[in-house]
């Protein structure tokens, strides 16, 4: 016995998510696609299954092999047929009572009209590069109030845009106008997926081809622009939900996991696009011949978003023991959120947090630096009421033509630590001048660099460190900050950048292994001696000077902290471009600090009696000017680059899963 169809069991299975009323409204609907290739074919058979009863489809297209990777409709049995025959018959395999009225000879200035008559619907399935007639689809549409959705297959993702009657239309979103081929293919590419999530991972660039207007595609972006476009046509046709219209659009990349939302208000003539068409343009210019064929490879090749780029570099920010307390989400191709976090927990120098919102403060100002570079003025908001703990923020780029590139940015990368002895050259005027206009209104930079106050502060750092090699906390996190036989490091601090020889280094690798050697060592050994007069003692005085960043007020708020750290980064950043070497020596202030706000860092009694006496040393060494305005303290000096360094963690371990 033959099968009947049955319209309402066909689709029963789509009652629940639409209403047997609204199935019944997209069975009355009409939809018209351009185009039967890639996204055209799989669009139809898509929205056929959903039920919309009438298409007015077009293609001037047959079947060939080449078609087999993503086509719906490109078999053995339909290689050399027509496009819309093919797939005509394949909706009315679905759909029976399906009404199709098909265009084969394509569609031009001719027939648009008939094309568009009595059509609620438009899905553009062109081909990428069939830019002429995509303008006049998208004109008709936008003349005769046609709701029109676009979505794009890039990669292994899909963009998506809809231009909805009364919105902004396609032209004014894209700006095609009478451009060169070549151009408006940048501008439509650049339109259609302004987060450029698919760049980056295009393994053979060869195979983009402006010219010959051919491109690679697969079927996995096809497959997910027909399941983001015909849900859209759902909310269009039935009036549900919020639908995005145009500058606001989507790009979900399957390969990458990633979504974003993207807004580009003025389309191609928003700044940020003009921007990213210039560079563009300028890396096509550079190309040698053949240059025309080869701008979506350059493209293509450009490694991650902008806001990845300027988190690429901003990563170099330095932090206590290069514990890089932050975090990065990506919301959007203009926002970002930093999650801060401290490491009071485990961390005896750090029981306020507030070496690690100083971190996080230069982090920030890498961040302001960085996007610089590309014409982006940067807004940080930090997020209030929440826990101490997790400082949070808010950080927004917005394309500003004032904004020049900052001249710090070639020194983010080179700023590194040093720790072994420096020349004792002092600084020349201009050199002193240059570090302390860095610093801005709200800090003072107080120089200790006579003999004398080398000395004192030589020593003072001396005595420090047997508190830091003497107590048990300490040990602990030295225990697990530093990676022995190590000249990198990712997350820690190779053991060769310490600034100790190779002999005390591998005595000092074997002594830490366990806290009773260590007391050992201490107690009959003078254990603590060797290495304090290699990191404290002889750097103390072999360097051009010490300074202190004098704040104006006490430091009260994370906002204090965070404002150091932006300060002791472009401060850093200065030196390094002045071709000067730089060490934090925090520990003074750390302790003192602890000493004053009565804070219980040690169970050891005689080392806070000790800590208290170098407190009040610290006290006089900076006096006149209070100790309690002292946010940063550091040696600074003629000498070459460090050798052994920390690294950083990708880019890729730093986002969070958001
Ligand atoms: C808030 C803060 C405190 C620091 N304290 C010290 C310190 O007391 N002694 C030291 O040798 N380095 C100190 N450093 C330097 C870091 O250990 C160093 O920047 C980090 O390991 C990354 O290495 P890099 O600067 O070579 O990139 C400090 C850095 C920051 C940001």
């Amino acid at each position: 016995m033959p099968f009947q169809f049955d319209y309402e069991e066909a689709y029963s299975r789509n009652i629940g998510w639409v209403t047997e009323q609204e199935q019944q409204i997209l069975r009355g609907k009409t939809i018209a696609i351009a185009g039967m290739g890639g996204v055209g074919g799989v669009h139809l058979l898509t929205l056929a299954r959903l039920g919309v009863g009438a298409f007015h489809i077009a293609d001037l297209d047959t079947f060939e092999i080449a078609n087999f990777n993503r086509q719906a409709g490109a078999t053995m049995s339909t290689l050399g047929r027509p496009k819309v025959e093919v797939l005509a018959e394949m909706a009315r395999d679905i759909n029976p009572e399906i009404n199709i009225t098909s265009f084969p000879l394509g569609i031009d200035e001719h027939n648009l009209s008939e094309f568009f008559t009595g059509v609620d619907l438009y899905v553009d399935g062109l081909d990428f590069f069939a830019f002429a007639v995509r303008q006049a689809t998208f004109a008709a549409c936008a003349n005769l109030g046609i709701p029109a959705i676009t979505a794009a297959p890039l990669g292994m993702g899909t963009a998506l845009l809809n231009f909805l009657p009364g919105k902004m239309t396609f032209e004014e979103y894209f700006c095609l106008n009478d451009l060169p081929e070549e151009e408006k293919a940048l501008r439509f590419m650049l339109g259609l997926a302004p987060a450029r999530l698919q760049f980056g991972y295009l393994v053979d660039p060869t195979r983009v081809d402006l010219a010959q207007h051919r491109g690679p595609s697969t079927i996995m972006a096809c497959q997910l622009c027909a399941g983001v476009a015909a849900t859209e046509a759902l909310k269009i046709l039935l009036n549900r939900n919020k639908v995005l219209a145009a500058p606001h659009g989507l790009h979900f990349d399957a390969y990458r996991n990633k979504m974003a939302r993207t807004w580009r208000p003025g389309g191609n003539n928003n700044p940020m696009q003009r921007l990213a068409l210039s560079i563009a343009k300028r890396h096509l210019s550079k190309l040698a011949n053949p240059a025309p064929t080869r701008s979506l490879e350059v493209m293509e090749s450009a490694p991650g978003s902008v806001i990845e780029k300027i988190l690429d570099l901003a990563r170099w920010a330095p932090s206590g023991d290069n514990t890089q307390p932050w975090r990065f989400e990506i919301v959007n191709d203009h926002q970002l959120v930093v999650h801060g976090f401290d490491t009071r927990d485990h961390c005896v120098y750090d029981l306020d947090g507030h070496p690690s919102q100083i971190a996080i403060g230069a982090l920030l100002e890498t961040i302001y630096i960085a996007a610089s570079s590309h014409g982006l003025r940067t807004t940080i908001q930090r997020r209030v009421n929440l826990p101490e703990t997790t400082p949070t923020f808010d950080v927004s780029f917005e394309p500003d033509p004032q904004i020049q590139a900052d001249p710090l940015i070639p020194f983010i990368t080179k700023r590194s630590v040093q720790r072994r002895p420096m020349r004792t050259r002092p600084l020349t005027p201009e050199e002193k001048h240059t570090l302390e206009a860095a610093v801005g209104d709200a800090f003072r930079v107080l120089w200790l660099e006579s003999l004398g106050s080398k000395w004192r502060t030589a020593r003072l750092m001396f005595a420090n460190a047997k508190l830091r090699l003497t107590m048990r906390e300490a040990y602990e996190v030295h225990r697990s900050v530093i990676q022995w036989n190590a000249r990198f490091s990712e997350d820690k601090v190779p053991d060769q950048a310490i600034g100790l020889d190779p002999l005390t280094t591998r005595l000092m690798g074997w002594v830490m292994q366990s806290w009773k050697r260590v007391e050992f060592f201490n107690t009959f050994l003078a254990g603590t001696l060797a290495p304090r007069i290699q990191l404290d003692l002889i750097p103390g005085i072999a360097c051009a000077a010490h300074f202190v960043l004098m704040a104006e007020h006490e430091p009260q708020s994370i906002d204090d902290y965070v404002e150091t750290g932006r300060t002791l980064q472009r401060f850093w950043l200065t030196a390094a471009k002045l071709g000067l070497q730089l060490q934090p020596e925090m520990t003074p202030l750390i302790f003192s600090r602890y000493v004053r706000k009565g804070l219980k860092f040690t169970g050891n009694d005689s080392i806070k009696n000790k800590a208290g006496q170098l407190a009040a040393e610290l006290n006089d060494l900076l006096s006149p000017s209070p100790a309690s305005r002292a946010t940063f303290m550091g040696r600074v000096g003629a000498a070459p680059v460090a050798q052994a360094r920390s690294l950083r963690l990708s880019i890729a371990r730093l986002m969070t899963r958001g």
